[in-house]
């Protein structure tokens, strides 16, 4: 990556230049080589991987150790970027002293360089100062909050009478050290007036244009889902219709028998590869 490792710090200077701050998940070792490849300056091995990658209606089943396993293998993927481990739903609500040891945990046996976790009322922030204090860097998550889909019974936009609340959330948060933010499916107005009053950078996702950066779910930026459509997603490739094209003609191939052809059978001693 241009630049060398990044560092939260990175991303502090980034936004007092005006830089916006590229982020995207990640759950591979390969998407996470092209992501850094790319530019991508931080990847989240987000537990939208229950959704996006296993099928599931939410995220909550996520587990601590399917993340790390991804989160290693995305850490191998990009070295330089800066790879967040999403805190799954059980990880941290129980306890300071839980959260604390399920952040270890990504630090320790994925290499991470920090975590996330969804919340902005008092158990969230307590937290995300019990995690900092502990010498890991947290990013926090206000808005829709995936995790808490039993509570609030639908995925809905965070409208402007809750400014005031997610503005304290935001100061919260700052205070028990979080060196960033996402802000998850938040009015655009508000979003904007967030990332004003807060001093460190916020990342947007359905938060409108004036967040300090921009997230996506990759599998849904890159149109694996083709019955998948929010407003504020954009798809920058339709591998559904790629994908199924090529295993269509795998089978055609294979069922008729032009698969494998002459150049991928092995005769006498050749190499394997
Ligand atoms: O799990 C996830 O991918 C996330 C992003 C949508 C921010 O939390």
């Amino acid at each position: 990556m241009a630049g060398g490792k990044l560092t939260v710090k990175t991303l502090a200077a980034m936004r007092k230049r005006g830089e916006k701050i590229v982020a995207l998940t990640a759950y591979d070792y390969q998407t996470a080589r092209m992501e850094q490849q790319a530019g991508v300056h931080v990847i989240l091995v987000g537990d939208s991987f229950q959704m996006a990658v296993l099928g599931e209606d939410t995220t909550l089943g996520a587990t601590v150790d399917v993340l790390i396993a991804h989160c290693r293998a995305v850490r191998k993927g990009a070295p330089d970027a800066l790879v967040v481990g999403d805190m799954p739903f059980g990880s941290y609500q129980p306890s300071d002293e839980t959260a604390v040891a399920s952040a270890v945990r990504f630090i320790a046996e994925a290499g991470v360089d920090a975590v996330k976790l969804e919340g902005g009322n008092d158990a969230a922030v307590s937290r995300v100062r019990a995690i900092v204090s502990a010498g890991i860097p947290v990013m926090g998550h206000i808005g829709l909050l995936p995790q808490s889909i039993r509570a609030e019974g639908s995925y809905r936009v965070v409208r402007s009478d809750s400014e005031e609340m997610l503005l304290r959330q935001t100061k919260d948060l700052e205070e028990a050290g979080a060196f960033s933010m996402v802000l998850e499916m938040i009015e655009e107005e508000v979003a904007d007036r967030i990332s004003r009053a807060s001093s460190i950078p916020t990342i947007g996702i359905g938060a409108g244009r004036y967040t300090h950066g921009q997230i996506l779910v990759v599998n849904d930026m890159l149109g694996m889902n083709r019955s998948f459509n929010p407003k504020f997603l954009r798809k920058y490739a339709d591998l559904n219709s790629v994908m199924e094209k090529a295993i269509g003609n795998y089978v055609s191939d294979v069922a008729g028998g032009t698969f494998p052809g002459e150049e991928n059978v092995f005769k006498g001693r050749g190499k394997a590869r």
